[in-house]
């Protein structure tokens, strides 16, 4: 049975194909047409999803879409006629939806009665929390699902029991977290579409100041709800101004005047970050972490679950999943790596494949490189292409050189494998670099990634040496979760720890990406380090998908090795 899974007309389209229950790929639109986060629909994910598994369109049995325009009918349309005509681009999107066969067929040159698919509409948050239990090793788990808004929805919870997913309770919009937390990135002057984890990475540096604003700005209800004082937002009165056509998608103003008046004009975009904006993103976090947490605990008691699994846009804030297991009495935590929308794409052929179809569970995600991969041939055609000079290296010569320079202090374009699916690059496409050095994030920043000095950058660290380094339970295999590193620890591993002590470390396992552990064993033996700093291959792009845009991103960049394959660029 073939399920091809689609996030479509909506922010982080992508696309995953199924066969018998176990996935065989999956990829975001954004890595092939190179908008950030590109909505619109993901033909290039689609032919290359089905390509890789070597399947003709016209096999494919289901077509799971997130998206039920049924669902909470009667909610939507209330809140329809209550709103402002919405934006033509919404309308257009969900014209879009009327035309899906059509739009399959069209990337392959074909008519839509030769697709004989069946199409299965999954209610947003339905997907995104069978995306989290249904790739899980748990029969039995709490799933909870927090974002801006799905299908009227900004948080969902149930239990997963099995081939089965049950939905307890929803908290319906305008009352969301998700838009809180854009509301207040986009005050604080960051405006593109995903910007949250800016205002995250930002709030380490201010104090909880304005904490009692933010208690009669988003409010805990009695039960496992919450609520927003809408007298700051205007999502609910003048309409949410989206746009999810092909390039990178946009989200109109938010918050109100009252919000201004309050905290004053907002930042405008470029202009010095000063502890004001420092202290409001500080108090939002502590908001945002005190009700998640509270609520979680609501989870908790009332299903009886000792396992959580958790999806949504949420679920990325990586500060709040730190404090989870010790926080609210679950015993396991499991994100996986796509946890906001381009996530829905596998949530819903999951959902598809084992809750409506009643086929048992046998796949557990336990890597995340489900993208393209290019052969040693193809890299070496395109820097011959390039006229570049390289050597060839392979196995404990090629880990055991980069290593070297790597702790000689190079900046190393790592490129390998197949592409990793989720926002994170974890060793196939990374820019790797010494987190030994306390000056190397201003030295990354400068050579590469020019980006705000208040975001951090991470640590990969071998999975048998993070208890040794870090406080916790330490497993964090996505980079999804911040632990804190062990106090006496922190001078010999300065560069990729937080200013409040914490680093968002990714654990990385020898059975699942031994090219990489390998590397950091050897980087290990050489400095008695056992971490890598770990960021994304890319500037101010999508991460680099193809070996030309590596090499296009290493020679506009002042980057010291690319390693592609078993190439070596110096
Ligand atoms: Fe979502």
């Amino acid at each position: 049975m073939i399920i091809l899974g689609l996030n479509c007309f909506h922010g982080d389209a992508s696309a995953a194909v199924f066969r018998d229950g176990e996935m065989i790929a999956a990829a975001e639109e954004e890595r092939f047409n190179r908008f950030k986060h590109s909505g619109g629909f993901p033909s290039n994910a689609i032919r290359w999803c089905l390509y890789q598994a070597g399947i003709d369109v016209r096999d494919i049995d289901y077509v799971a879409i997130p998206r039920k325009s049924s669902a909470h009918i009667f909610r939507k349309l209330i809140w329809a006629a209550r709103l402002p005509v919405a934006s033509t681009a919404r309308f257009k999107a969900l014209k879009n939806f009327t035309s899906l066969k059509e739009q399959l067929a069209l990337c392959f040159g074909l008519k839509a009665n030769e697709i004989k698919a069946d199409f299965k509409f999954v209610e947003h948050h339905l997907a995104h929390m069978a995306s989290s239990f249904y790739t899980s090793d748990h029969q039995n788990a709490a799933v909870v699902s927090i974002d801006g808004m799905g299908d009227h929805a900004s948080m969902v919870w149930g239990v997963g029991e099995g081939k089965k997913l049950i939905v307890k309770d929803h908290v319906y919009f305008p009352h969301s977290l998700g838009f809180l937390y854009t509301a207040i990135t986009q005050y604080l002057g960051m405006r593109a579409y995903g910007d949250e984890y800016k205002t995250m990475g930002l709030a380490s540096y201010g104090k909880p100041k304005y904490e009692d604003i933010f208690q009669k700005i988003a409010q805990i209800g009695n039960s496992i709800d919450f609520k927003l004082d809408l007298s700051y937002f205007i999502h609910h009165s003048k309409g949410i101004d989206m746009t999810f056509e092909e390039g990178e998608p946009y989200i109109g103003t938010m918050f109100s005047d009252k919000l201004v008046k309050t905290f004053g004009p907002p930042r405008e975009p470029g202009s010095p970050v000063n502890s004001h904006h420092k202290d409001i993103a500080s108090s939002l976090q502590k908001r945002t972490e005190t009700i998640v947490l509270e609520l979680l605990r609501r989870v908790k008691y009332s299903s009886g679950q000792q396992n959580l699994c958790y999806a949504g846009g949420v679920a990325f804030n990586c500060v709040l999943n730190g404090r989870i297991l010790g926080e609210t009495g679950f015993d396991d935590l499991y994100i996986q790596p796509a946890a906001g929308d381009a996530g829905l794409a596998i949530g819903a052929s999951l959902f598809v494949y084992h809750h409506i179809l009643g086929n048992p569970r046998k796949f557990v995600m336990k890597h995340s490189y489900w993208g393209p991969e290019y052969s040693n041939d193809q890299i070496k055609e395109e820097l011959d292409d390039a006229g570049l000079r390289f050597s060839t290296k392979d196995g404990s010569h090629l880990s055991d050189h980069i290593a070297s320079k790597l702790a000689e202090g190079k900046i190393v374009a790592w490129y390998q494998g197949k592409a990793e699916w989720g926002p994170r690059a974890l060793g196939n496409r990374s820019i790797l670099a010494d987190p030994r050095n306390e000056n190397m994030k201003e030295v990354l920043n400068q050579k590469i990634k020019n980006r705000e000095m208040f975001r951090p950058f991470a640590p990969s660290v071998l999975k048998e040496k993070a208890q040794e380094w870090f406080e916790g339970k330490t497993d964090s295999p996505f980079m999804l979760i911040t632990y804190n590193a062990k106090k006496e620890k922190i001078k010999y591993m300065p560069a990729p720890i937080h200013v409040d002590g914490s680093a968002r470390i990714q654990t990385v396992d020898q059975s699942t990406n031994p090219l990489y552990w390998n590397l950091i064993k050897q980087f290990e033996n050489q400095t008695g380090v056992p971490a890598l700093i770990n960021t994304s291959f890319n500037e101010s792009e999508p991460i680099v998908d193809t070996p030309k845009q590596a090499l296009e991103t290493f020679t506009r960049t002042n980057m010291d090795v690319l390693v592609m394959g078993n190439y070596v660029i110096e």
